[in-house]
């Protein structure tokens, strides 16, 4: 079953017969020390057996973003954005969420999008996958106004950008290794042994090594998430959008996962937003920040820009968050 939460999610796989049974997924070898590990990154070392068919994963992908980089069209004599939003409104009956919102992200960029509850930060990224559309303006994906696109043009759109849900979207009835082999197996071109390693590596990428044999049932919040991030990867996006990535998440979890979408960026040159209420964790990531308020784009800008705002309700924004999360 898929989640309501997503609703373009692919039809549940579960009736399809798994070559990895989640049995044998559990009696995988656990490395035994620590020169078993091969030292990618500091954070997330990854397993010697699994290390050379992830870096030619990683390696693939960084490749296609460099070209899907390449391909978007210049705006002027300077290379487009990947992602903005022109002037966009949005209303449901009287209630009115974006009022003339503008941003952008460059390929490669990170922005992140801050703002009280209720201010459209969901709904920016629903618009964004083409699930919802806006009452008026532009939103660009991948370099195309995807505003008027029919549901096969948005399907070609939503391989090229992936969203990840707070509650992960795992699909509940199938392991999380198979969770994440899904979007290797819909590729076609993969042998079960490569695969098996990609799934595996992926989640030690993500800080949940080991878990493949799980079901989602059983793993805690912050794990769903690193579970739908690492299937995301799988699906080799050019870019990922993050919805509250540390919300109910621990704070070793927390910078794991920032950590993670620092070294994607840098390794695969990957689009990200992250819509988060961390400014430690917006910091740490953003080139740009997006602050909506009252349905405004209220500042954006660099995140240099951001702290040296004079604008008060920014201003308040930042020092209830610090009160929050102090220090
Ligand atoms: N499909 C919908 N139909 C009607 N109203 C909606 C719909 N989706 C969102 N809204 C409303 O739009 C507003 C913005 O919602 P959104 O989920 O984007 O907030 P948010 O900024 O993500 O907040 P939070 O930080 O709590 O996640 C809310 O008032 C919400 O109730
Ligand atoms: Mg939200």
């Amino acid at each position: 079953m898929t989640t309501p939460e997503d609703p373009n999610a692919p039809k549940d796989p579960s009736a399809q017969n798994s070559p990895v049974p989640a049995n044998e997924q559990n009696e995988q070898k656990q490395p035994d020390s620590e020169a078993e590990r091969h030292e990618t990154d500091e954070n997330t070392p990854l397993t010697v057996e699994v290390a050379p068919a992830v870096e030619e994963f990683m390696a693939e992908a960084a490749q296609q973003n460099e070209a899907a980089k390449d391909a978007i069209p210049d705006v002027g004599k300077k290379q487009g954005p990947y992602i903005s939003f022109s002037h966009v409104f949005k209303s449901f009956g009287d209630f009115v969420v974006l009022n003339d919102v503008s941003f952008f992200v460059n390929p490669g960029e990170t922005l992140c999008i801050l703002g009280r509850s209720g201010v459209g930060k969901s709904v920016s990224l629903q618009m964004l996958m083409g699930f919802l559309k806006p009452d008026k303006g532009e939103v660009l994906v991948a370099g195309e106004d995807i505003t008027r696109f029919n549901e096969m043009k948005l399907q070609d759109i939503r391989r090229k950008v992936t969203m990840v849900f707070q509650n992960g979207a795992l699909f509940d009835s199938i392991t999380v290794g198979e969770n994440v082999a899904f979007p290797l197996r819909e590729r076609g071109d993969l042998a079960e042994d490569q695969i098996f390693q990609v799934v595996r590596g992926l989640l030690e990428m993500v800080g949940v090594a080991g878990m493949e044999g799980l079901l989602p049932s059983d793993l805690s919040t912050g794990m769903k998430r690193s579970v739908a991030i690492a299937r995301a990867l799988a699906s080799q996006p050019e870019a990922v959008l993050y919805d509250e990535p540390t919300t109910m998440v621990d704070p070793l979890m927390a910078h794991l996962l920032g950590d993670l979408i620092k070294r994607l960026k840098q390794q695969l040159h990957l689009t990200s937003i992250v819509v988060t209420h961390d400014m430690r964790f917006a910091k740490k990531l953003a080139d740009r920040v997006v602050f909506l308020h009252e349905g405004k784009a209220r500042f954006f800008g660099t995140m240099e820009e951001m702290e040296a705002s004079k604008d008060e309700i920014l201003q308040e924004f930042l020092s209830l968050d610090s009160l929050v999360l102090p220090g």
